[in-house]
């Protein structure tokens, strides 16, 4: 297949029936820990006294919204929902309309490797979670029309799947044949399964660089999560099949535990390599 772009196909395929299910995530609780500590990590590297009223935080590839809904309740600002799935963003403006937060959400329909509809320096922050970039072959260039939009002095925090998860992964999860393992190790690219596209995968190294090229100032870089593995049933495109892990994580004290273990090494630079994804905070 043609690594250099999703086809439009192919990326509706793979979008339609995930912007039905995505919102159910929650269920899971290895989902709900792995959004608690993004949730943390955002409000460490984009304090909530730093931002304005009037400031506008895009969120990058923000598909239905999850993540504009939560963080309205720690940010008082404006945010840009920016994504290219019209399912992902029907779905999103239901879901901004039910938190009540239209005033404070402008929807916006375009290609991260060319955000047109944005002006330079016109966005204070910017959120990409759960690896848009991922998905993105021109991650290049998506990287550089970030940049772009975003003021002088602006944090991005941007996620992109592991690379060595991928290869741990495939090798103890999936019993990936050799040929696929060296595909893995030599192209950067994942494919989970049939139905999803290939994706780029990231090392800390690889992100970092790629803000670097772009023009970014590396600030920090986290694995998300660094220990707690997701069963296969996490990944239930439906989302209703619960893990080992997800039920020993629905004791409280078994989370709460989890959560703090996770948080106190999961930026440490030997161990963000671990991460299932690698998030990293940077600034123009
Ligand atoms: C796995 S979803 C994550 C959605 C959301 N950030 C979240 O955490 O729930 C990846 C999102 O990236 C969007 N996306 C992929 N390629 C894109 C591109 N070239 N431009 C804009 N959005 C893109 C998809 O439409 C999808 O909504």
């Amino acid at each position: 297949m043609n690594k250099k772009k999703i086809s439009k196909e192919e990326f509706i395929k793979f979008f339609k029936p995930y912007s039905q299910n995505v919102d159910i995530a929650d269920n899971s609780a290895f989902w709900k820990l792995s959004d608690a500590i993004i949730r943390k990590i955002i409000l460490k590297n984009i304090p909530a006294k730093s931002i304005k009223e009037n400031d506008i935080i895009m969120d990058a590839g923000g598909g239905t919204g999850r993540w504009v809904c939560k963080l309205s309740q720690d940010y008082k600002c404006r945010f840009i929902l920016y994504d290219l799935s019209d399912d992902m963003l029907e779905k999103a403006k239901k879901n901004i309309s039910r938190s009540d937060i239209q005033q404070r959400v402008t929807v916006t329909k375009g290609d991260l490797t060319n955000i047109n509809q944005i002006e330079t320096g016109s966005v204070d922050c910017i959120i990409s979670i759960y690896s848009p970039i991922s998905f993105i072959y021109d991650k290049e260039k998506a990287t550089k029309e970030m940049y772009r939009v975003l003021k002088k002095g602006g944090v991005i925090i941007i996620m992109g799947h592991g690379y060595y998860n991928a290869l741990y992964s495939k090798m103890n999860n999936y019993f990936a044949s050799i040929e696929e393992i060296g595909n893995i190790e030599k192209d950067y690219t994942v494919k989970w399964a049939n139905h999803v596209p290939f994706l780029n995968v990231f090392s800390k190294e690889s992100m970092e660089k790629l803000l670097s090229n772009a023009g970014f100032k590396i600030e920090k870089t986290y694995g998300i999560p660094v220990f707690i593995q997701p069963g296969l049933e996490d990944f239930d495109p439906k989302n209703k099949q619960r893990s080992q892990i997800s039920k020993a994580l629905e004791n409280k004290k078994y989370f709460k535990n989890a959560f703090k273990i996770e948080m106190a090494h999961n930026s440490k630079p030997t161990v963000v390599n671990r991460g299932m994804n690698i998030f990293t905070a940077a600034r123009k």
